[in-house]
């Protein structure tokens, strides 16, 4: 017995990635669902060696490396994955003749889902983006999450058939998605979260590929970039950008 709990220890800590001599950490997020959550994570157990390890607590080298004074266009660049939806969507809605604005909201409205976390994205995506924007372009991006389940013929945007694919017929939302679809609704900023969902259901096209350049102006005219770089500033969001820059910092 005691040699099957050796062995399980030793692939244990085999397991424990190690770079430069450190330790690195995860978050809990990261491993739930592909282990349980309430289970103690063997790199922890770690911590407690004589000799004390040490553990990664600043940039991860498996990563590019971030300029000192980061932009929103660097982490679109060194951290974002493939935003072709994000830019595609952008370009729609130039096309389509909305405001800078809009078209803002939509080159930021799936953010989350390429930079941070997919479940709410859109709420959190709004969190992200909110002391850097305009009022009405973080609430779009929060609602149009809400809005994607709920048709409105009378702008011509329909329930998204990748939908029906992914979720099943027979799927309905979440009351919080139609309590949230019922304050949009109502709401004076209504059409610009509906603008990202109607630019946002026509946007995957495999034969184009739209440059970020495209929109370095339209970023600089509307995006507040922090002095000290996004995510080293004092923000109530700057923590998540810096979350997004270091995801294996401990602590
Ligand atoms: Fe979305
Ligand atoms: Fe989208």
């Amino acid at each position: 017995m005691a040699k099957i709990v050796d062995e399980f220890e030793a692939a244990e800590r085999a397991a424990i990635i190690r770079l430069e001599n450190k330790i690195v950490t995860d978050s809990p997020l990261y491993r739930s669902g592909a282990t349980d959550p309430r289970e103690i994570p063997p790199w922890f157990k770690e911590l407690s060696r004589d000799p004390p390890v040490q553990v990664l607590v600043g940039d991860d080298p498996r990563l590019p490396g971030m300029p000192s004074k980061p932009s929103l266009i660097d982490y679109f660049t060194y951290r974002f994955g493939p935003s072709q939806h994000l830019l595609q969507s952008a370009r729609l809605a130039v096309k389509n003749g909305c405001s800078e604005k809009i078209v803002l909201a939509c080159l930021l409205h799936d953010i989350s889902v390429f930079g941070l976390l997919v479940p709410d994205h859109g709420y959190w995506g709004a969190q992200l983006i909110a002391p850097y924007v305009d009022e009405e372009v973080s609430w779009a991006v929060r609602y149009h999450q809400a809005l994607r389940f709920f048709p409105d013929p009378e702008v011509g945007y329909e329930y998204p058939q990748s939908y029906i694919d992914w979720f099943g017929s027979d799927y309905r939302v979440d009351d919080y998605i139609r309590r949230d679809y019922e304050v949009a609704r109502n709401h004076k900023w209504y059409m610009s979260a509906r603008h990202i969902t109607i630019n946002d259901f026509y946007a995957f096209d495999p034969d184009i590929v739209v440059p970020l350049d495209d929109f370095v102006d339209l970023i600089g005219r509307h995006f507040r970039q922090p002095e000290e770089g996004l995510g080293l500033d004092s923000s109530p969001a700057a923590h998540m950008w810096r979350t997004i820059m270091r995801p294996t910092k401990f602590l």
